[in-house]
C-alpha cells in the first residue's frame, strides 16, 4: 500500500486539523477487519451497506485500496435480483455478538455459491456516489492507484446499475417512480419520527422480545437506542419478509410497512447522476442515467412535497398520506441539482428555522428531528441527536445550490463538534456531547472529507 496522504491539502484550522486528521485515520485503522470496515467494533461488528459508502469517501484520502476492497466485499454479497444487502455478516463474528444475526435472517444461498450471510433488506444506495468520489481522488495517490481505480470502477459499474434497477423496478410500490422501503432499517434512520404513523399500524408482538434478546442494549446505553416496542415491530417485519422468501411481488399486500422516504429517493437520484460520470469513464450509455435522475427528482418534487408547510415528508404508500413529522430526511433532496429553486429555497428556510437551527443560530449541525416538537428526544438515536452523515449530505446540497456561506458554516460546525467530542456515532443536539458508539467509522471517514474537500463534486453539478 502506498503511503497515505499525511495531512489534508487545505488545513482549515491549523491546530484542529492535524489532530482530527490523525484521530480519524486511526479510527479507520482500528475498525478495519481484513477485507471490510466495521462501523463500530462492539455495537456493529459486521459490514453495513451505506456505512461502507460513507467510509469509502473518507478512505479515498488515506487508503484508496481499502475503499475499493470494502465496496467489493459488499457487492460480492449482492443478490441475483440486484439488491445489495444492508448487512453483510462476517463469518468470524459469533452469532451472539450481534442481533439479529445471520441465523435470524436465514437468507438462502444464492447463485449456487456459499455467499457470506447477509440480511434481505437494503439501505440508501450511496455507493455510486462513493465510487465516483474514490475514483476522482485516485490520481492524487499516483499512477498505480489511478490504474486500480479504473479497474475497480469497471468491475463495479454493472453491479451499481443492477442495484439501482432493483430499487427502481422492484420497489416502486406506488407505480409513481419512487422506491419504497419495507422496513425502517432500510432508511438508515431506524426510529425516526418520520415512520411513526406508518409504524403505528404494524403489529407489535412483544413476545418476540422474550424469544430473542437484544444485543444492542448490552453494549450501548438503552436511552440512546430504539425502544422495545420498536424492536418488536422491527423483528415482526423481518420475519414476515423472511417467511415470504424475501419476495418483492405485491409489496403493498405483503408488507405492513411500505413507505417512500425523501432522503432514500434523493440518494437514489443522486446515484444516477454519479453513474452518468462513471458510464462516461467505462464507455457505457450515460444518457440513460441522466434521464433516470431527472425522473426520480421530478417524482420526489411532486409526490413527497407538502405544499401547505413547504417541506418534504415521507409518504405511506398504503394510505397515500404524507407523514406529519418534520424530520431531517426532508432536507436531503437539496443534493439534487434539478430540484426546483423554490423547493431548494424552502429546504434552506426549514434548515435555518428554529426547528433545525443552522449553525448560525446554534453553533451546531442540524439535529435529526424538529427541535420544537413535543417528542423531540435529545438522546434516542434518530429522534433528535445530530448525525454527521446527514449533515454531510446537507452540506453537499448547499454547495450544489450555491449556498456557499451556509455550506462553509456547516462544514466548520461539524469539524468543531467532532474535534471537541470525538468520532461518535451521534451527538447530543444541545450540549454536543458524543453519544451512541464511540470511534464510529463514518464519522471518522467524513471528517477526513470535511477537512480536505471544499469543492462541489462533479456528480452533483447540473449536467
Ligand atoms: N441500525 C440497526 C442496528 O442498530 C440495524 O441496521 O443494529
Amino acid at each position: 500500500m502506498r503511503s497515505p496522504m499525511p495531512y489534508p491539502p487545505a488545513p482549515v484550522i491549523p491546530d484542529m486539523s492535524a489532530d482530527l486528521w490523525n484521530s480519524a485515520s486511526s479510527v479507520l485503522d482500528v475498525n478495519w477487519s481484513d477485507d471490510h470496515m466495521v462501523p463500530s467494533r462492539r455495537l456493529y461488528p459486521h459490514q453495513w451497506s451505506w456505512d461502507a459508502a460513507f467510509i469509502a469517501i473518507g478512505l479515498a484520502y488515506v487508503n484508496p485500496s481499502r475503499a475499493w476492497r470494502d465496496l467489493r466485499s459488499l457487492f460480492e454479497a449482492q443478490w441475483p435480483d440486484g439488491r445489495v444487502p444492508h448487512i453483510v455478516f462476517d463469518p468470524r463474528t459469533a452469532e451472539g455478538d450481534y442481533f439479529p444475526g445471520p441465523g435470524f435472517w436465514n437468507v438462502p444461498a444464492y447463485n449456487g455459491r456459499a455467499a457470506r450471510g447477509s440480511t434481505g433488506l437494503v439501505q440508501p444506495p450511496l455507493h455510486a456516489i462513493a465510487a465516483w468520489e474514490v475514483y476522482r481522488r485516485a490520481a492524487a495517490h499516483g499512477a498505480a492507484a489511478a490504474h486500480e481505480a479504473g479497474d475497480e470502477l469497471r468491475w463495479l459499474y454493472p453491479r451499481l446499475v443492477a442495484q439501482q434497477e432493483y430499487l427502481s423496478r422492484r420497489r416502486d410500490a406506488a407505480g409513481e417512480g419512487l422506491a419504497s422501503i419495507v422496513h425502517p432499517w432500510e432508511s438508515g434512520l431506524d426510529n425516526s419520527p418520520s415512520w411513526d404513523t406508518a409504524m403505528a399500524a404494524v403489529p407489535a408482538d412483544m413476545g418476540l422480545l422474550t424469544r430473542y434478546t437484544r444485543r444492542d442494549l448490552e453494549v450501548a446505553d438503552a436511552s440512546h437506542r430504539p425502544l422495545d416496542i420498536d424492536y418488536a415491530r422491527y423483528l415482526g417485519l423481518v420475519l414476515n419478509y423472511r417467511d415470504g422468501g424475501y419476495s418483492d411481488t405485491a409489496l403493498v399486500q405483503r408488507h405492513d410497512f411500505v413507505v417512500e422516504c425523501p432522503s432514500f429517493n434523493a440518494i437514489l437520484a443522486a446515484a444516477e447522476l454519479a453513474l452518468v460520470h462513471i458510464a462516461e469513464v467505462v464507455g457505457a450509455d450515460a444518457e440513460v442515467h441522466r434521464e433516470r435522475a431527472q425522473r426520480i427528482t421530478a417524482a420526489i418534487s411532486k409526490h413527497l412535497w407538502d405544499p401547505a408547510t413547504r417541506t418534504f415528508r415521507s409518504r405511506d404508500v398504503r394510505t397515500r398520506m404524507l407523514s406529519p413529522a418534520r424530520c431531517v430526511n426532508g432536507l436531503v433532496p437539496l443534493i439534487l441539482p434539478d430540484l426546483p429553486d423554490h423547493q431548494a429555497a424552502a429546504i434552506m428556510a426549514e434548515a435555518a428555522s428554529e426547528r433545525f437551527g443552522l449553525p448560525e443560530a446554534t453553533g451546531l449541525p442540524v439535529p435529526s428531528y424538529d427541535r420544537t416538537a413535543t417528542d423531540f428526544d435529545t438522546l434516542r438515536y434518530w429522534r433528535g441527536p445530530i448525525w454527521i452523515n446527514i449533515n454531510w449530505l446537507l452540506r453537499r446540497g448547499m454547495l450544489v445550490h450555491g449556498y456557499r456561506g451556509e455550506a462553509e458554516d456547516l462544514r466548520m460546525a461539524m469539524i468543531r463538534l467532532i474535534h471537541r467530542s470525538g468520532h461518535y456515532e451521534y451527538f447530543h443536539p444541545v450540549t454536543g456531547e458524543g453519544i451512541g458508539a464511540p470511534t464510529f467509522s463514518w464519522t471518522a471517514a467524513l471528517s477526513l472529507d470535511l477537512l480536505a474537500d471544499r469543492s462541489v463534486p462533479a456528480y452533483a453539478r447540473a449536467a
